[in-house]
């Protein structure tokens, strides 16, 4: 706990939700150049769920947010805040956040999005432990959720294979436990010179939304894969070995590793930087592929309900994603 700290801050409850629509890699196979196995050979994935026409991210976002509410066993009333962490949001404005708190009647909410692409869900953590830690609020709900699949170019092999949509969510709360127990501590990092790397360029507010644009597909993400892969591992590693050194830790007291998943290769790459056995680091790529700000959540929410986060045991998060922005959180249940 750092001085400034007076309640510790515990994840008293997850949830996610997975749109019902499945697309395998060999549904791809029809209308793209790829294939089955160059998919899971060069990323880990098997399928992805893709969003219906009447779902969106505040949709997801409410699924997810009522099982972790139910998981905590608090009601709607209780929440003081709602973090939605999203890049692709219902509308521009108002914020997602909003629409979810209606939905979920949590009218004492202060409600707002925040916007760090892949790395949401870990800047979302950090912005409630502080609120959290010093007293000011009993219970936020983080939530990542994502509709990736509307902003694809599904003509795009290098791009549209590799993301899903998804929602998951955490009920941060404030605990009078005498620690260290919870969110131990959070790190959080952005590089706006490598913001093209990986970006939705399309206008809005740089310039009005044009035919021309639409016909670019500028509203559709662009990413240098090889660039971002290559940020990804030198970042997730300095991290969350950043996280376990300000915690007086090693990689041998990792109990769990939830890393973004955005490639079983990167994936692979940190864990064996960090020297860890299978069996600490959880991997559902094969299921959802990348859903951006979801991505750890929802693997935090599968960890929890498959018993792979023990009591005691210390669990790091660690995540990339466009910006550049990057970050850890350290866990201990
Ligand atoms: O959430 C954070 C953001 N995202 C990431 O962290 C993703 C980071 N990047 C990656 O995961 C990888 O760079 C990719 C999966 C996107 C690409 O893998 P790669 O091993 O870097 O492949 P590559 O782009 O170097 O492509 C190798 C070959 C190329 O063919 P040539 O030029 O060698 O003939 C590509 O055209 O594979 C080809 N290729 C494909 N082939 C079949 C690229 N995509 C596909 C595809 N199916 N879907």
């Amino acid at each position: 706990m750092n001085q400034l700290s007076f309640f510790q801050a515990e994840i008293a409850g997850t949830g996610s939700y997975l749109p019902e629509k499945i697309i395998s890699n060999s549904d791809l196979e029809k209308t793209l150049d790829t294939s089955d196995e160059w998919i899971r050979a060069r990323t880990g994935i098997e399928e992805r769920r893709i969003a219906s026409e009447d779902e969106s991210a505040s949709t997801m976002a409410v699924r997810a947010a009522q099982e972790a509410l139910s998981d905590a066993q608090i009601e709607a009333d209780a929440v003081d805040m709602i973090i939605v962490c999203t890049s692709t949001p219902d509308i521009v404005f108002p914020a997602t956040a909003c629409f979810v708190q209606k939905e979920l009647g949590a009218s004492r909410a202060v409600a707002f999005d925040i916007s760090a692409v892949c790395s949401g869900f870990v800047f979302g953590l950090s912005i409630a432990e502080q609120f959290v830690k010093r007293g000011q609020y009993a219970n936020v709900l983080v939530i990542g959720s994502e509709v990736n699949s509307r902003i694809m170019d599904w003509s795009d092999r290098n791009t549209c294979i590799l993301f899903g949509d998804g929602a998951g969510a955490a009920v941060l709360q404030r605990s009078e436990n005498t620690g260290p127990i919870g969110v131990l501590s959070s790190h959080i990092y952005s590089d706006g010179s490598k913001a093209d790397l990986l970006s939705v360029p399309g206008g809005i507010g740089k310039s009005r939304i044009s035919h021309k644009e639409i016909d670019q597909k500028q509203f559709c993400l662009k990413m240098e894969g090889k660039a971002v892969f290559k940020n990804a591992v030198k970042r997730m590693i300095e991290v969350a070995d950043e996280a376990l050194k300000f915690n007086g830790m090693k990689p041998k007291d990792i109990g769990l590793l939830i890393p973004h998943q955005a490639n079983i290769r990167i994936i692979e790459s940190v864990a064996d930087k960090l020297e860890l056995k299978p069996e600490k680091v959880f991997i559902n790529i094969q299921k959802y592929g990348n859903t951006s700000a979801a991505s750890i959540p929802i693997a935090l929410h599968e960890a929890r309900k498959s018993n792979r986060t023990r009591q005691g045991e210390l669990t790091i998060l660690t995540v990339l994603g466009a910006g550049l922005t990057w970050g850890a959180v350290a866990v201990k249940w």
